[in-house]
C-alpha cells in the first residue's frame, strides 16, 4: 500500500481507524509507509500506532483456517510443467465496428486466464465482478473436475481452496484505487467474508450488500421465503474510496417539487418529539414561532412576540406536552428556505424541507445499503434469455440491472472491468448496455469455463446475436449493441520444470506470446511478420517482438521499424528474446520502450507458483 496520498491530517485519522481494527502485518506496512510530515500531530499518531502495535504482537489473532487439499487441483499441478499462453478463435471474432478495439473473452479454466492475465494485466484492471457457484445443495460447484455435493464434508474447504487461488491472483491485478465485487448467498457467505479479510484485508472491506432478486421468490428455506443474496465489496485501498451516485431519473423527479433554490420534498416535522425533546431537556428550543396568515410565512422574533396581533402562534406541544424545535433561532433564520409550511384543518404545521444530495452538479443520490429494484427480479431476466435463445436456457441468470448499477456506482466510462465467472455473460451485456447509455468506453475482459459446452452453444450465441440486430421470438427488432469481440482460449507451452526451462522452450514461449501482447498492448492489426520479428500497431503504439538469440537481423529490423515510425510518429514497444541491448544502441528510433521476452513472463509465472 502506499500511502503518498496521505496529505492531511483527516485522512490520516481515517487511515488510523482502519489500522486499528487491522492485522499486526498491515499496520506494520502501513506505518512503514505513511509519509512523514510536519505536523506534530502526525508524529505523535505514529508513537500511538507503534505503542499499539507492541500490544498487538503480544495478543491474540484469529484468522480462518480450512483443510488443505487432499488431492489439490490438476488444473493447478498441471502449471508446473505448462506454460499457459493464449490462442485465439479467429472465426469466433465478432466485428461490429472499424475501431480496431476490443473486447476479450477467454473460455477455460480460470486458473490458467489468472495466470496469463498477471502478466498481461498487472494493475491494469479497475473493477472485477464475479458471481462464483454458490456451493448449494444442487450440485453447481465443480472442484477438480467433480461436482461436489451435500454428502462431501470437505465441500466448505474445498470450496475455499479453490477461492482463494483465484481471489489471490485477482487481487493482483487490481489498480491500487478501485474494487472488487462478489455475489455470494447464505451457504458460503461467512467463509467468503474471511477469506476476503485476509486476502483484500479487513479494513479494505467496504460492505456486504443485501442484494433483493425477487420479492415474490417463494423459495422456501427454513420456512423464511427466501428473497436475497448478498454482494461482497471490498476496495483494492480504502484510502482511495470513491463512490458515483445514482443518477435521478424523471419517476424519481416526479417525486420532488420546485422552489427557488432547487427540488425539495417535504421531509420531518419541525417539532421534535423524541426522548430529549421535552422542554426541561432543551429549554432554549422552546419559543414560539409566529404565522403570518395573508402571506403565509413563519417567522421568529427577539422577544418572542408577534409582529401583527392577528399573527398565528405555534409552539412545540404535544397533547399539551411542552416539547422543543429541532432547530435553534439562529438555523430558523438562517434556513428560511428550508422550512415547509403546511396549512392544515385547524392549524398549520412547520417541516423541513429534504434536497437531494450533490443537487450542485447533478440530480443524484446515494446508494442504500441494500439492493433492491422490481427490475432485478430475476424471471426477467430467465425471460430476457428465452427471448434472445428462443428457448428457456438459463435459470436465474444475474439481473441484468442489478449489475448495471454496480457498473454505474463503481466505473468511470472508460474502466476496464473483469469477471472471471462469466457463464450466461450478463456482465458483458451491462457492460454494453451502459456504454450506450452514457456513451461510455467500457472496456471487459470476461472469463468462463466451457460447463455442459454452455460456453461455445449458449453464452457465444447470446453475445453475438445482442451485438447485432437480432429478431426475437416474438419477431420484434432488438437495437445492436455493437462493440467487437476476441474468443481466445489458453493453450499451453510443454516445458519439464518450470524451475529450469530450456532455451529451446524459452523461444517456443516467445513465438507463441505475441497473443498474450496482443491483449497486453491492446493491439489491433499485424503489420508484418517473418520468421525474425513481427511487428503490429495498436491505435496508440507500434508493438513489435524480435525473436532471435543472434543480432544477425536486429539493424535490419530496426531499420523498419524507423520507416513504420516515420508514417505514424508512434511510441515503439520493442520486445527482443533475452534482450541483451541497451536502449541507447537504437538512438535512431524516437520514443522508444525497451522490453524483454520472455523472462517476464516465466518471472510472473514462478511466482504463482513458488518455484
Ligand atoms: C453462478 S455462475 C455465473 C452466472 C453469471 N453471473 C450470469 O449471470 O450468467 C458461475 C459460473 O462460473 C463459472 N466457473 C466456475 N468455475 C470456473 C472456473 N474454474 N473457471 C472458469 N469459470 C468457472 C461457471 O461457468 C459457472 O457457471
Amino acid at each position: 500500500m502506499t500511502t503518498e496520498n496521505i496529505e492531511n491530517l483527516e485522512e490520516v485519522k481515517k487511515a488510523y481507524y482502519k489500522v486499528k481494527t487491522s492485522t499486526v502485518e498491515h499496520m506494520k506496512e502501513l506505518l512503514h509507509n505513511i509519509k512523514w510530515s510536519k505536523h506534530d500531530e502526525l508524529q505523535s499518531k505514529i508513537k500511538e500506532l507503534e505503542s499499539e502495535l507492541e500490544n498487538l504482537k503480544n495478543t491474540k489473532k484469529y484468522w480462518l483456517v480450512w483443510d488443505t487439499e487432499k488431492e489439490p487441483e490438476q488444473i493447478v499441478l498441471d502449471c508446473q510443467n505448462k506454460l499457459p499462453v493464449l490462442e485465439e478463435l479467429k472465426d469466433r471474432k465478432i466485428i461490429n465496428d472499424d475501431s480496431g478495439d476490443s473486447n476479450i473473452l477467454i473460455q477455460w479454466d480460470n486458473y490458467h486466464a489468472l495466470q496469463v492475465l498477471n502478466y498481461t494485466h498487472k494493475e491494469a484492471i479497475d473493477v472485477i465482478y464475479i458471481d462464483p457457484p454458490y456451493n448449494t445443495w444442487n450440485k453447481d460447484f465443480i472442484y477438480n473436475d467433480k461436482y461436489i455435493d451435500k454428502e462431501d464434508t470437505y465441500r466448505h474447504s474445498k470450496r475455499l481452496n479453490f477461492m482463494d487461488k483465484r481471489l489471490r491472483l485477482a487481487n493482483n491485478l487490481l489498480k491500487e484505487d478501485w474494487v472488487i465485487f462478489i455475489s455470494i448467498d447464505d451457504n458460503e457467505q461467512a467463509q467468503l467474508k474471511l477469506l476476503c479479510d485476509e486476502i483484500f484485508w479487513e479494513g479494505n472491506f467496504i460492505a456486504t450488500l443485501p442484494t433483493i432478486m425477487n420479492l415474490k421468490w417463494n423459495n422456501d428455506q427454513f420456512w423464511f421465503a427466501w428473497t436475497h443474496e448478498y454482494t461482497l465489496v471490498y476496495m483494492k485501498n480504502i484510502i482511495k474510496w470513491k463512490i458515483n451516485y445514482f443518477k435521478v431519473n424523471e419517476k424519481w423527479l416526479d417525486k420532488w417539487e420546485n422552489d427557488e433554490i432547487w427540488l425539495f420534498k417535504k421531509w420531518a416535522n419541525l417539532k421534535s418529539t423524541w426522548v430529549n425533546a421535552p422542554r426541561s431537556k432543551r429549554p432554549n428550543l422552546f419559543f414560539p414561532i409566529f404565522i403570518n396568515t395573508d402571506t403565509k410565512t413563519a417567522y421568529i422574533t427577539d422577544d418572542n412576540k408577534p409582529k401583527l396581533q392577528s399573527d398565528i402562534i405555534l409552539l412545540p406541544m404535544t397533547d399539551w406536552n411542552e416539547m422543543s424545535w429541532r432547530w435553534s433561532k439562529t438555523k430558523i433564520n438562517n434556513e428560511k428556505h428550508n422550512i415547509i409550511l403546511v396549512e392544515n384543518k385547524w392549524n398549520y404545521s412547520l417541516y423541513k424541507k429534504q434536497r437531494p444530495e450533490e443537487w450542485e452538479i447533478e440530480p443524484s443520490y446515494k446508494p442504500k445499503s441494500f439492493f433492491y429494484k422490481a427490475e432485478y427480479s430475476s424471471w426477467n431476466w430467465t425471460a430476457l434469455l428465452k427471448d434472445i435463445f428462443s428457448n428457456k436456457v438459463f435459470n436465474n441468470p444475474k439481473p441484468l440491472d442489478l449489475i448495471k448499477d454496480f457498473l454505474i456506482l463503481w466505473t468511470k466510462k472508460d474502466s476496464m472491468i473483469l469477471d472471471f465467472m462469466a457463464w450466461s455473460w450478463t456482465t458483458w451485456h451491462a457492460v454494453l448496455d451502459l456504454n450506450k447509455e452514457d456513451w461510455g468506453n467500457r472496456k471487459f475482459i470476461l472469463c468462463t469455463n466451457n460447463e455442459n459446452n454452455i460456453c461455445e452453444d449458449v453464452t457465444y450465441e447470446r453475445i453475438k446475436k445482442v451485438s447485432n440486430w437480432y429478431t426475437n421470438s416474438k419477431w420484434k427488432d432488438i437495437e445492436w449493441l455493437g462493440w467487437n469481440l476476441r474468443y481466445y482460449k489458453t493453450a499451453f507451452v510443454d516445458v519439464d520444470n518450470l524451475k529450469e526451462i530450456t532455451d529451446q522452450k524459452k523461444l517456443e514461449l516467445t513465438y507463441n506470446a505475441w497473443e498474450l501482447l496482443w491483449i497486453k498492448e491492446w493491439i489491433y492489426n499485424e503489420l508484418e511478420k517473418n520468421e525474425y520479428w513481427q511487428i503490429f500497431e495498436s491505435n496508440k503504439d507500434i508493438v513489435a517482438i524480435y525473436f532471435k538469440e543472434s543480432s544477425r537481423k536486429i539493424d535490419e529490423m530496426k531499420n523498419r521499424l524507423i520507416e513504420i515510425q516515420k508514417q505514424k510518429w508512434w511510441k515503439v514497444k520493442w520486445y527482443i528474446y533475452n534482450n541483451p541491448y541497451e536502449k541507447t544502441m537504437f538512438k535512431d528510433i524516437k520514443k522508444l520502450e525497451l522490453k524483454d521476452i520472455p523472462d517476464p513472463i516465466l518471472k510472473v509465472y514462478r511466482e504463482i507458483n513458488k518455484v
